[in-house]
């Protein structure tokens, strides 16, 4: 193997740039050319390409983003766009590909690989956590810690007016982000897709904090659940509290990793390129216990990630 290639895509996740530059210089460190393609798979097709070197990487490590830019590629998924990419993989003599992104991207790199049997590499990289096969992926731990930090604001504001906040985070069709920063932000009801809620039960949990004299109440809202604002106007309507709404969309999909996003990313990227030169086919890198593993890309999209009941569980037991 001599020259691989690397893009980002679908939604960026705090520590991407990280993983780029893991990938071009354990590359690099190898002997290999690496090619960068700009805008994810529409690049690919479009031939918006350069080669990277040890400086194209440089100072990018803590950067938000990522430098590679991203896009969600309709063209990728006609055949046409995928023939047209072909030719590029001929024309460039690419002879591996590593797709940071999420679910869809890897769906994407393995029709090309069954489609023109060149090695594909998924590394799990998005805010959601939302990929089978391993316990997290880059940009997770990012994106909980800000809408931590978030919630622990509004809750100064909330005691101050005495108030009730619905805080709405992403996620996709997954309850993620929300638990895990429900759980950290001391969340008096979290609301995730994977498990069922009632509306009385919520109520009558904010009015016997509030007959215990309780100031304040922060649920924290999964993005598929509901939208937040639908939620805010439910609760004020049944409790008659002064509720405000708060959504901390794409927020939480920027701002500098935290270490351990960092590390994760630095892992993961230099297992992608250990991976290619092993002769892997069609992987996707992952963690699990700790510790970076390979699976196969069809077997984890095959997969649904299950939340943690038993997170889930604490989360309602330290909620009374
Ligand atoms: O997949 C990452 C994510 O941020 C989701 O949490 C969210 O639903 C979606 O992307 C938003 O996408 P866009 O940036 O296209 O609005």
């Amino acid at each position: 193997m001599q020259r691989i290639a690397l893009l980002t895509s679908g939604g960026d996740s705090p520590g991407m740039n990280a993983c780029i530059r893991a990938v071009a210089r354990k590359a690099i460190y190898h002997g290999l050319e690496v090619m960068g393609i700009k805008r994810g798979f529409n690049g690919f097709i479009e031939a918006d390409m350069y080669p990277m070197n040890l400086g194209s990487v440089a100072g990018i490590i803590h950067r938000g983003g990522t430098i590679l830019h991203t896009a969600r590629s309709d063209h990728f998924m006609t055949p046409e766009g995928r023939a047209k990419a072909n030719e590029n993989v001929k024309r460039f003599g690419i002879q591996g590909l590593v797709v940071i992104g999420g679910d869809g991207s890897f769906r994407g790199a393995s029709v090309f690989h069954q489609e023109y049997g060149l090695p594909v590499i998924g590394v799990p990289g998005t805010i959601d956590n939302d990929i089978a096969g391993t316990d997290q992926s880059i940009g997770f731990d990012t994106a909980v810690n800000t809408a931590v930090e978030a919630i622990s604001k509004i809750r100064d504001t909330a005691t101050s007016h005495e108030r009730t906040f619905i805080i709405e985070v992403m996620g996709r069709h997954f309850g993620f982000i929300a638990l895990a920063a429900g759980l950290a932000g001391g969340a008096e009801s979290i609301l995730v897709p994977e498990c069922p809620f009632n509306y009385d039960e919520i109520c009558e949990r904010l009015m016997r904090g509030y007959k215990r004299g309780k100031l304040h109440s922060i649920i924290v809202v999964a993005e598929g659940v509901a939208g937040g604002i639908e939620v805010g106007r439910i609760i004020k309507e049944r409790t008659g509290f002064d509720t405000k709404v708060t959504i901390l969309g794409h927020l939480q999909r920027g701002g500098m990793p935290s270490a351990a996003d960092l590390i994760l990313a630095s892992r993961m990227g230099a297992r992608a390129v250990e991976l290619l030169m092993a002769g892997s086919k069609k992987d996707m890198v992952g963690v699990k216990a700790g510790e970076i593993i390979a699976v196969d890309i069809d077997e984890a999209l095959s997969q649904t990630k299950a939340i943690d009941t038993e997170m889930c569980n604490l989360a309602v037991s330290l909620s009374i």
